[in-house]
């Protein structure tokens, strides 16, 4: 059977990239392509290496460049790794209606709160300050809004009494680096 074509956009540490690269080295479903970075310095770089995953390091060109050329010169490096999905994981960035259009739209992002609560870039800190009784992740399809995509899965996380945020966060992120692979794994095979 032909596997899924995964390419990987992340910007940061890259716990869900890892977590998804490990999880499709042993699947007969996925591979993982490529994985892009807009961070040269990003941790998840050096993750990208230890499962022999072909990185795209791509960088602004300048503080004028736009949003559309950046991601138009985004998609002629990806497109030679032929994807079939894009899978955002920490990737800082919007995507441009061109670059979501060109993928047919098969791209999705993991965010760490139960949307359309907390969308932006401090899910579990916003939750926390707000003393929610339960928070969560969701994994859902990008469109060109932040964190406003159509849902796919969620994952409630149930607030612990006393716990730090650091801890809520850690703990948080270790649910989404199963949940993300687990939520793949089902839209790969029509289940969701
Ligand atoms: C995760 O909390 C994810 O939900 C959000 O950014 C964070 C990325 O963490 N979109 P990592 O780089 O995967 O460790």
């Amino acid at each position: 059977m032909k596997k899924f074509r995964l390419a990987i956009l992340a910007s940061g540490s890259g716990s869900n990239a890892e977590a998804i690269m490990k999880w499709a080295e042993s699947s007969e479903l996925a591979t993982v392509v490529c994985l892009a970075s807009n961070v040269s310095t990003a941790p998840v770089i050096k993750r990208a290496g230890k499962y022999q995953v072909p990185v795209i390091v791509h960088l602004k060109k300048n503080k004028l460049e736009t949003r559309e050329l950046f991601d138009q010169r985004l998609i002629e490096k990806l497109k030679h790794y032929k994807p079939d999905w894009i899978i955002l994981a920490g990737y800082m960035r919007l995507l441009s209606r061109e670059f979501l259009e060109h993928f047919n739209h098969q791209v999705i992002n993991i965010h760490p709160s139960l949307l359309p609560a907390f969308p932006g870039t401090d899910g579990y800190g916003e939750a926390f300050s707000a003393g929610v009784e339960e928070s969560g992740c969701t994994v859902h399809y990008v469109d060109e809004g932040m964190d406003t995509g159509s849902i796919i899965a969620q994952r409630s996380i149930p607030m612990i009494k006393n716990e730090s945020l650091e801890e809520f966060k850690k703990r948080g992120l270790v649910i989404e680096n199963s949940f993300y692979p687990e939520v793949i794994e089902n839209l790969l095979k029509g289940k969701i």
